[in-house]
């Protein structure tokens, strides 16, 4: 019998601990592992950096929940960027949606230029467009929903493009958690995740994961994972693992709330746009329909106001604190262009800078929408 996304986030990675029952996993803070004779490693555990138990819990969870068979634990969601773009070599291309974290960009086009890694932002809602771009290319990186237009990219459709030119295709699936959409099943040879966000869900902990099918990824990722050594801390697995937890029940809830308050937004006379998968007039609502079990907690709007408008309204709300990050259990507000895209100023990223973002959290809707009014108000 196979269980449910709801139970298997409570069950995956959470066996009672052979060794006393726990059933909360031990944190296993050990650096090294004691060798019955030379090699003689017990349960596979050599070094810390190489592997360890309470990360191992850990990618065996991603890896249930996004039906793979290898998941690989990074530092950070940009971590395990940096890990996957090492299957690149000089010379090759990447084709990356034009809507994304401005720091994936900025690794992109900084750094791995630098070393001869070619990359071109393209529309991948823009099917033709697709088709054109994948043609050379090594790697095609998929956001979706996109940080912070709310794009939405089909990924079956991508996919497929990507693979008739024999590029491998990534999908950076953080806006959208396994609960929502699972990459793998659609024809994506990875998905990869800032754990950060939803995954931890407590503004707690940095992370980054991966989940991957192909045998021939996995042990290349590994390979990095123990060469390079951008690695997560035994605590930090450990704070993602307990997050996982009630992933389902904090997506439901948060989704709900970003679908209440987007419709309230689109009412009110001082905004002029709301870009959210799940209202009516969404340029992909029924690739959302099709492609996500609900649309997800993250929106951006526009202001009648412009530019200042903008600053104001996010300097004015109380219970949506202005900061970066998003995908918690409280509710964040901020203004892209100034903040966590400052990095594609000037680039085919560039975002509008009167764009307001929300990370829509599990407080009372009720609360949060009288807080959006106070600040209008204001
Ligand atoms: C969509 C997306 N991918 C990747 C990252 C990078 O993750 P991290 O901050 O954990 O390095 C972020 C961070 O905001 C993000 O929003």
């Amino acid at each position: 019998m196979t269980d449910r996304f709801e139970t298997l986030a409570v069950h995956a990675g959470a066996e009672p601990d052979p060794a006393s029952g726990a059933v909360s996993p031990p944190i296993q803070m050990s650096t090294t592992f004691k060798q019955d004779g030379v090699g003689g490693l017990r349960g596979g555990f050599e070094y810390g950096r190489t592997g360890n138990p309470t990360r191992q819990l850990l990618e065996e969870a991603i890896a249930v929940l996004e039906g793979a068979t290898h998941g690989v634990a990074f530092a950070s969601g940009l971590a395990a960027t940096q890990n996957l773009l090492y299957l690149l070599d000089p010379g090759d291309r990447l084709v990356l949606t034009d809507d994304a974290y401005g720091g994936t960009w900025r690794l992109a086009d900084k750094v791995w230029r630098r070393y001869g890694v070619q990359t071109d932002a393209v529309d991948l809602t823009d099917l033709d467009a697709v088709a054109e771009a994948v043609h050379g290319s090594r790697m095609v990186w998929i956001e979706t929903p996109t940080n912070p237009l709310l794009k939405v990219v089909d990924i079956s459709a991508v996919a497929r493009l990507a693979a008739t030119a024999g590029a491998m295709t990534v999908v950076d699936s953080t806006f959208a958690t396994p609960y929502l959409t699972r990459p793998l099943d659609l024809g994506a040879d990875v998905v990869l995740h800032s754990a950060t966000k939803y995954l931890g869900g407590h503004s707690d902990v940095i992370g980054g994961l991966v989940a991957t099918r192909s045998d021939q990824v996995a042990e290349r990722l590994r390979f990095h994972q123990n060469a390079a050594g951008a690695v997560p801390s035994p605590f930090d697995c450990w704070l993602v693992l307990r997050g996982l937890r009630t992933l389902a029940l904090r997506m439901e809830r948060s989704s709900m709330n970003a679908g209440f308050i987007a419709e309230w937004l689109t009412a009110r006379p001082e905004v002029t746009r709301v870009l959210y998968p799940g209202l009516p007039d969404h340029p992909q609502r029924g690739l959302v329909e099709r492609q996500m079990r609900l649309p997800g907690a993250m929106l951006s709007f526009e202001l009648r106001g412009g530019e200042d408008a903008a600053r104001r309204f996010v300097a004015a709300t109380r219970l949506f604190t202005l900061a970066e990050s998003l995908g918690a259990v409280e509710s964040l507000i901020e203004l892209p262009a100034a903040m966590t895209h400052a990095s594609v100023a000037g680039s085919p990223l560039e975002v509008p800078g009167g764009l307001v973002r929300l990370s829509v959290g599990i407080e009372s809707v009720e609360d949060l929408v009288a807080d959006l009014a106070a600040a209008f108000d204001a």
